[in-house]
């Protein structure tokens, strides 16, 4: 009988959100059955074989709806094989891959809640009008102004898809 999988995620401003969908369609096959919902609308995880899930950063941590869902489900999640992602936007400025290992220790409280089968970091985008904060908009305007972060979608989705392609096995 195939697997079910749940690809969840919590997104501020929808790069978070297009990764988990990239994810969820690259490990769909007639073995795996994969659902992708945000993390405030998942009711159950008893349905589930195994658990992807993925946040947007801010202020170098998950979101914490995401943070919430792994600290109140981490005895269910435990069960299964879990992998953990997170998208931001260090690893998509200038010399941002020297970063890598630093953005990795993001994840470090989501691992210490429940052990990773995988965990991966991606660049994400930046886009100013769906920032809803007056005060994060203009700081972030000032930031690609410094030419700290440039505005726009840095997802790179062969990156994404190799990691979901090999995840497939660790999750079966
Ligand atoms: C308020 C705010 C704070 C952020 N803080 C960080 C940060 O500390 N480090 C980082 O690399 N990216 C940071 N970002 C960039 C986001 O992680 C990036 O835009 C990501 O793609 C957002 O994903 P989402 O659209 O799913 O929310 C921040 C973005 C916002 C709006």
């Amino acid at each position: 009988m195939a697997k079910k999988v749940l690809v969840t995620y919590a997104s501020c401003t929808g790069f978070t959100q297009g990764v988990a969908e990239m994810i969820g369609k690259t490990i769909e096959d007639n073995h795996l059955v994969v659902d992708v919902i945000p993390m405030k609308d998942v009711k159950n995880l008893e349905n589930y074989d195994a658990v992807v899930a993925g946040s947007g950063i801010q202020a170098g941590t998950w979101l914490p709806e995401a943070t919430k869902f792994v600290r109140e489900n981490r005895s269910e999640l435990s069960k299964k094989p879990f992998a953990a992602f997170l998208v931001c936007m260090t690893l998509a400025m200038k010399n941002g891959e020297n970063c890598r290992s630093h953005v990795q220790t993001w994840l470090q409280p989501v691992k210490s809640l429940v052990p990773t089968v995988s965990a991966e970091v991606f660049a994400g985008g930046l886009d100013l009008k769906k920032i809803p904060s007056a005060s994060d908009r203009l700081k972030f305007r000032l930031s690609t102004l410094f030419g700290i972060w440039k505005a726009g979608d840095h997802r790179d989705w062969g990156v994404i898809r190799l990691w979901a392609g090999e995840l497939k096995s660790k999750l079966a």
